[in-house]
């Protein structure tokens, strides 16, 4: 068992970036014997910190579990993440979150798991992850009749994860259609939306998963923060700003509607300019992609139509493959 975090003091910590902070500086206020419960409670928690006698502490590292306190701490978000429940070992996140929606005072809770025993992607797929090294995540949104397309509640899932993504890399993240998220070409995140009572986004994001932690098979088109950084990443300060970014945009669709997230949907397809080939279900189209619009749809320049164009509602597209790619595996997937 451990007691209270005390989030100010780690953040107090964190801030100083790897120097040493005077005990006297930690300690305004507080008693030196309180000061030294809060330290052993943080190092209790899993954060590493270094005491010296004279320069005082440093920050050495985050806990390698979730830290509830720490993503709630000053969240301050309007709708998403109003509850947060983080979870040792559960069957999958959605189930959870899907299982909340049974009442709509719930809108905005946040499922992270450690460990998921049956972890799902599209398609009855599997989602494979090694405990404690992701971010495995549900929220249970309530949306509008506007907002409550999959398609829609896909794109805000995806731009959410490419955004953060970005920003913790310095990369480009892009979205492979309809809910990888991918740096240079491999995958990152993947996005499950499925809708009951209430509409949940699962979202599994591949924070410290190391190379050798793939299965073989995905050694060239999957990819981690860690991967990419070479750093662990704190996954608690990672869920935080997921959190926030999938809030903003939330926020923003119920207030301005649902084409307020069209501009930066477009801009981080992976796709758009591509030559294409589309699936529906009434057959399939070839041609290069000029517009993507999460109302309006895909328009194809269509190859065989001497550049006519053709529109395709995002709710009919079954697949869409870049023809100079080819298809390629495209997920953190083992087929059942
Ligand atoms: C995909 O790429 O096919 C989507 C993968 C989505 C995985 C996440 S992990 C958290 C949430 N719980 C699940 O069972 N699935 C989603």
């Amino acid at each position: 068992m451990t007691g209270a975090v005390n989030i100010p003091l780690l953040q107090r910590l964190r801030n100083a970036q790897g120097a040493f902070v005077p005990v006297a500086e930690l300690g305004a206020g507080k008693t030196l014997d309180a000061l030294r419960t809060d330290l052993a409670e943080l190092e209790r928690f899993g954060f590493v910190l270094e005491s010296h006698p004279y320069r005082g502490v440093a920050y050495r590292g985050p806990a390698a579990r979730l830290c509830p306190d720490q993503i709630e701490h000053e969240l301050g978000t309007r709708r998403v993440g109003r509850r947060i429940a983080v979870w040792n070992r559960v069957v999958s996140t959605n189930d959870l979150a899907a299982h909340a929606a049974a009442s709509t005072a719930n809108e905005g809770l946040v499922i992270l798991a450690e460990e998921q025993t049956a972890g799902r992607g599209r398609r009855g797929r599997q989602w494979v992850a090694p405990a404690s090294s992701s971010l495995l995540m549900s929220v249970l949104l309530f949306p509008s009749e506007h907002l409550a397309e999959a398609g829609w509640l896909t794109a805000l899932g995806a731009v959410a994860v490419a955004e953060v993504v970005a920003a913790w890399t310095g990369l480009d993240a892009r979205i492979k259609w309809p809910n990888d998220v991918r740096i240079a070409g491999q995958k990152i995140a993947g996005i499950l939306v499925e809708r009951g009572d209430g509409a949940v986004i699962g979202i599994g994001l591949n924070a410290n998963i190391t190379r050798a932690d793939f299965p073989t098979e995905l050694h060239d088109t999957a990819t981690s923060l860690r991967i990419l950084t070479g750093e662990t990443v704190d996954r608690s300060e990672l869920a935080r700003a997921l959190i926030r970014r999938i809030d903003d945009w939330y926020d923003r669709g119920w207030s301005l509607g649902p084409d307020a997230l069209n501009p930066a949907w477009r801009d981080r397809s992976e796709h758009l300019g591509q030559l294409v080939q589309v699936t529906t279900p009434s057959g399939s189209h070839m041609g290069r992609l000029i517009d993507l619009d999460l109302r309006r749809g895909l328009t194809l320049a269509e190859s065989d139509q001497n550049g006519r164009t053709r529109q395709f509602s995002v709710r009919d597209v079954l697949t869409l493959t870049p023809c100079q790619d080819g298809p390629g595996p495209n997920s953190q997937i083992v087929t059942p």
